[in-house]
């Protein structure tokens, strides 16, 4: 199959110096390329900057992007020719109206006011402006009433799976090697996978999508 996996989190500038992003580590998405280069699958792997090495595998290719805007121009690009697309990517969902082209200077007495407006959904375009008619899964990081808000994402962003997981928790998520996630499936199946190693989570959610395709 052919595999697009967004990852890590977006950075939006507000100056040559400053940005808005968040603590995405990137360590899911590049788990999930590595298990399915690992599995034989053709890898597209658009990541935003990470502290991480990018696997090691003939069949995973990575572009590094750093905006919201250079991520989805490179999904745009080439979620057409793919078979899955996994949305990993914290992405960043305000950016700066204006990016100052000099660095912003302190001012004596009011605190600056930074002016934002949405970015583009990537997860969110993929059927519509995209026209994406493979499998699409995306992610939900939540910090309470996580069904709930997963099965909204389901719908709303017409995926086929939700990969949920608790973000409140410390023991997993974001920087963590380990996670446990919920998968909320379109046809309302629901599968938990417990606490693991990322890449062993990783290995399952593949072998899932592969079933899911029927191959
Ligand atoms: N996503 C995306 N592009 C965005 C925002 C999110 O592709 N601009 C994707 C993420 O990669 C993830 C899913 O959408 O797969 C997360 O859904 P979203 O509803 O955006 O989650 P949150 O950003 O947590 O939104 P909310 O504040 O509604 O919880």
């Amino acid at each position: 199959m052919k595999i697009l996996i967004t990852a890590g989190p977006t950075r939006e500038p507000i100056d040559p110096v400053r940005f808005i992003s968040n603590r995405s580590s990137g360590k899911m998405g590049f788990a999930i390329a590595e298990a399915a280069g690992h599995a034989g699958h053709e890898v597209e792997l658009i990541s935003g900057p990470v502290a991480i090495q990018a696997p090691h595998s003939v069949h995973v290719h990575t572009t590094a992007v750093e905006t919201t805007r250079e991520m989805y121009d490179a999904v745009a690009q080439r979620i057409g020719k793919m078979d899955v697309a996994i949305m990993t990517a914290a992405v960043a969902d305000y950016r700066p109206v204006t990016v100052s082209e000099n660095k912003i200077k302190k001012t004596q007495n009011e605190a600056p006011t930074i002016q934002l407006e949405k970015t583009e959904d990537i997860l969110g375009s993929a059927r519509d402006q995209l026209g994406f008619t493979g499998v699409l899964v995306g992610f939900a990081a939540e910090t309470e009433q996580l069904e709930r808000y997963a099965k909204d994402k389901l719908s709303r962003k017409r995926c086929d799976i939700i990969v949920a997981n608790d973000v409140s928790r410390s023991d997993i998520g974001f920087d963590s090697d380990a996670n446990e996630i919920v998968l909320f499936f379109a046809d309302g199946r629901v599968e938990r996978l417990p606490k693991a190693a990322k890449s062993d989570l990783a290995g399952k959610l593949v072998a899932v999508i592969e079933e899911l395709v029927g191959k």
